[in-house]
């Protein structure tokens, strides 16, 4: 298990529990790749690569006499640079004359305990299990000395290997990094379908399947922010594997930035996959002794199914991503402002709304967007990170104080990365905002990106925002970011460094949520950028949640959802409970039914609760005290999707499922009544085969209009034992739902 070097066979072996991952040196000491995939024994895996002439394909100088070996062939663990392999390129490096060229060699290597870390990026850790091992992989280039180190991180237990790539400039000259991924990995034989998770504004993370063609795919977005619209997270998997079934890979840059993941089919079939940050614009210098670190990426690999490869990822990202006494911890159920007030709004009208959630149970009271500076609307005020006291007299302290009075915890909104032209810190520094010497700036909500990469950007948020956090009792931060970056132009880089500016803003961005998290470990911080233009890995590792979607109608957030599940827990989707007809959609929804769409979140409200009626203000409360006694079970438990909203367009339904099996929650939204319906029949998933389950309730939510026939028969199993098999084979007919979108709730437990 871990990691083993066979000195003899020249073999670099990593195991996790049900993974294999194998690289090996060839004749000329290049490290080629032989495998990863299900958990494989011995065999000289080098032995399936045989020589293969292909025309075109060239051959390295001291191969010329054997022209069946190409580097155009082979598979790479991480190409060169111009070395003869036309497929996907890892690295572009530009020498001092002007020379675009690196071959690898190996060097050395090392095997260490623990799991390496990434200096001024976020990396997965192992603080908890101490199970991980890392291995560092040497390889140089003789003529400019570049050296290029591959770490790899084995977690055995999670099933999870981490990669990362380190530039180092050893010559003598300073070097220009053109392009710099994280990784590649080549699949030399299958055919593979791609799933990836594209969207927009309000609509994110929508998964599409699609089977790879022999040609390049990119997944990829050039806007500074992982994006609304091409999340950094790709799944190979084979033609035929489902939710429960068939290989599957998934590929998730820990990067929040501007990424860029190509999948290329080559003349033989091999498959290939490099991934890191996005080139357009990018270039890097190394002046001699100087190291690049290109993002990690997370790699995990199942043969059981796309189930199985999010719970991997839901488990590795909620131990070994996020970080801080919040992963595990009860997290309060809060109610937001922003729906309920939007700008317009005063310490009164706060304390209203903060009386009336109190009363129905909510514990925390988040302050949304206008609280500072001059800002009544989204056209001015950002930057000025001070109270406006003619919203709030006396400032954020009294409000506080009213608000804790209540028995609820205060949380804040803040989008320190931005600023507003009409904003005192743009009119004294309007050289910390990225803008193009001699063009008017590229506006988007009116506003401006600053400049992370500068050290006094950074350190004026730090103080701001230090400030903020040190005086007041805040128990959460929202931290947003409203608009993509254009205008990318850094007056403190010299001409020829331009390219780093959007990588240097990422750095700085990391560089503030790491102070700030270490210094206020107590706070839990929820990122935002306009919704969930921002939801990666790399995020994760400073907010635990991340809020999913703008779009919170309950109907399309069954959509957002179900896509931000292959990759991320529900412990990580912000949702909330909002008012209809929806801002957004304008559909009218049941209360309940919006709640248990939430409550596939983390939960919260995002309305005004005065403007209740009693009845559906009692159903707040009972939502609440619902959701408090399945937290454990909703939270930490094991996700699965039982059907595909995109597919099956008349209900969505889901699973919780606890680690022991001993308890799950049905979920099921009815998304299209029909007349004369097809029962509503579902199979559960994740029980003991052998095991005996109850069922211990089933809640019908928001069923206005008259049940249709079945449900007397649906209620009649409450009560009833069956066992895991007959509930996962046999299934359980629901009740006959009708009217616009009712829902169920089915608790099912171990007797
Ligand atoms: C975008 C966020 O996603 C919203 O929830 C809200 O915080 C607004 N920004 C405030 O400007």
């Amino acid at each position: 298990m871990g990691i083993q070097f066979d000195a003899a066979a020249r073999t670099f072996t990593l195991s996790t529990r049900s993974t294999t991952y194998q690289m090996g040196l060839d004749h000329l000491d290049r490290l080629l790749h032989l495998y990863y995939g299900p958990a494989i024994g011995q065999g000289d895996l080098a032995a399936m690569y045989p020589p293969a002439d292909r025309g075109f394909s060239p051959n390295h100088n001291a191969d010329r006499e054997r022209r069946g070996i190409s580097p155009d062939v082979l598979p790479q663990e991480y190409t060169g640079c111009n070395t003869g392999d036309f497929r996907l390129s890892c690295l572009v490096v530009r020498e001092e004359n002007g020379a675009a060229g690196a071959e690898w060699r190996y060097a050395s290597h090392s095997i260490q305990k623990g799991k390496y870390a990434l200096t001024g990026l976020p990396a997965a850790h192992d603080e908890e299990n101490d199970e991980a091992e890392s291995l560092c992989i040497r390889m140089e280039d003789s003529v400019t000395g570049l050296a290029l180190e591959l770490l790899y991180g084995v977690f055995e237990r999670q099933d999870i290997i981490t990669r990362a790539a380190r530039l180092v400039n050893g010559g003598s000259q300073t070097l220009r990094l053109e392009k710099a991924a994280s990784m590649c990995l080549d699949l030399p034989f299958g055919r593979w379908d791609m799933i990836h998770f594209h969207g927009r504004h309000a609509m994110e993370r929508r998964m599409e399947r699609t089977p790879l063609m022999n040609a390049i795919q990119t997944v990829s977005s050039t806007r500074g922010a992982s994006s609304h619209h091409h999340n950094p997270f790709v799944i190979l998997c084979d033609r035929k594997a489902n939710e429960e079934h068939g290989l599957c890979y998934g590929v998730m840059p820990v990067y929040s930035g501007s990424h860029r993941t190509d999948v290329e089919v080559d003349q033989n079939g091999l498959t290939r996959i490099v991934s890191g940050i996005h080139d357009e614009r990018f270039s890097w210098q190394l002046a001699p002794g100087e190291a690049f670190t290109a993002p990690e990426v997370i790699l995990a690999c199942t043969e059981n199914g796309l189930t199985a490869l999010s719970q991997q990822y839901h488990r590795f990202i909620r131990h070994n991503v996020c970080r801080g006494e919040f992963r595990f911890a009860r997290r309060p159920v809060l109610i937001n402002n922003w729906e309920a007030t939007y700008f317009d709004f005063d310490s009164d009208a706060i304390v209203r709304i903060a009386e009336k959630a109190a009363a129905l149970g909510v514990e925390m009271l988040v302050l949304d967007d206008g609280w500072f500076g001059k800002r009544n609307d989204d056209n001015s005020g950002l930057g000025d990170w001070f109270v406006n006291e003619q919203k709030l007299p006396g400032g954020l302290s009294p409000l506080i104080e009213r608000v804790n009075a209540l028995g609820m915890k205060f949380g804040i909104w803040v989008e320190p990365e931005m600023v507003s032209e009409d904003s005192d810190l743009y009119r004294a520094h309007p050289d910390w905002a990225l803008t193009l010497p001699g063009r008017a700036p590229v506006m988007s909500r009116n506003q401006m990106v600053l400049d992370m990469g500068r050290p006094d950007v950074v350190d004026y948020l730090t103080e701001r925002l230090t400030d903020l956090l040190a005086n007041n009792p805040i128990a959460y931060v929202k931290w947003d970011m409203n608009r993509n970056m254009t205008d990318v132009y850094s007056r403190v880089l010299p001409a020829d460094r331009q390219g780093e500016a959007a990588h240097r803003y990422m750095l700085g961005v990391y560089k503030l949520l790491e102070t700030l998290t270490t210094r206020f470990p107590h706070v839990l911080f929820e990122g935002c950028a306009g919704g969930g233009g921002r939801f990666d890995a790399g995020m994760l590792a400073y907010f635990t949640q991340i809020w999913c979607s703008d779009d919170t109608d309950a109907i399309e957030r069954l959509v957002i959802q179900h896509g931000t599940s292959f990759g991320y827990p529900v412990s990580s989707m912000g949702a909330h409970v909002s008012a209809c007809p929806n801002h957004q959609t304008g559909r009218t929804t049941p209360l309940w039914t919006r709640a248990v769409a939430a409550m596939a979140g983390t939960f919260g409200y995002e309305l005004d609760l005065n403007k209740l009626s009693d009845e559906e203000a009692a159903q707040v409360k009972e939502q609440i005290a619902f959701f408090d006694k399945h937290y454990q079970l909703i939270q930490n438990g094991l996700y699965y999707r039982l059907t595909d909203p995109t597919e099956e367009e008349r209900y969505a339904a889901w699973q919780f499922v606890d680690e022991e099996q001993g308890e799950t929650l049905v979920n099921l939204v009815l998304t299209h009544p029909e007349a004369n319906a097809r029962p509503l029949h579902v199979w559960l998933r994740g029980l003991a085969p052998d095991a005996l389950y109850r069922v211990e309730s089933l809640d019908i939510h928001g069923c206005h209009a008259a049940p249709q026939a079945g449900l007397d028969l649906a209620m009649e199993g409450v009560g009833k034992v069956y066992s895991g098999s007959t509930l996962m084979r046999a299934g359980y007919t629901l009740p006959q739902l009708a009217g616009d979108y009712p829902s169920v709730q089915m608790y099912v437990k171990r007797v």
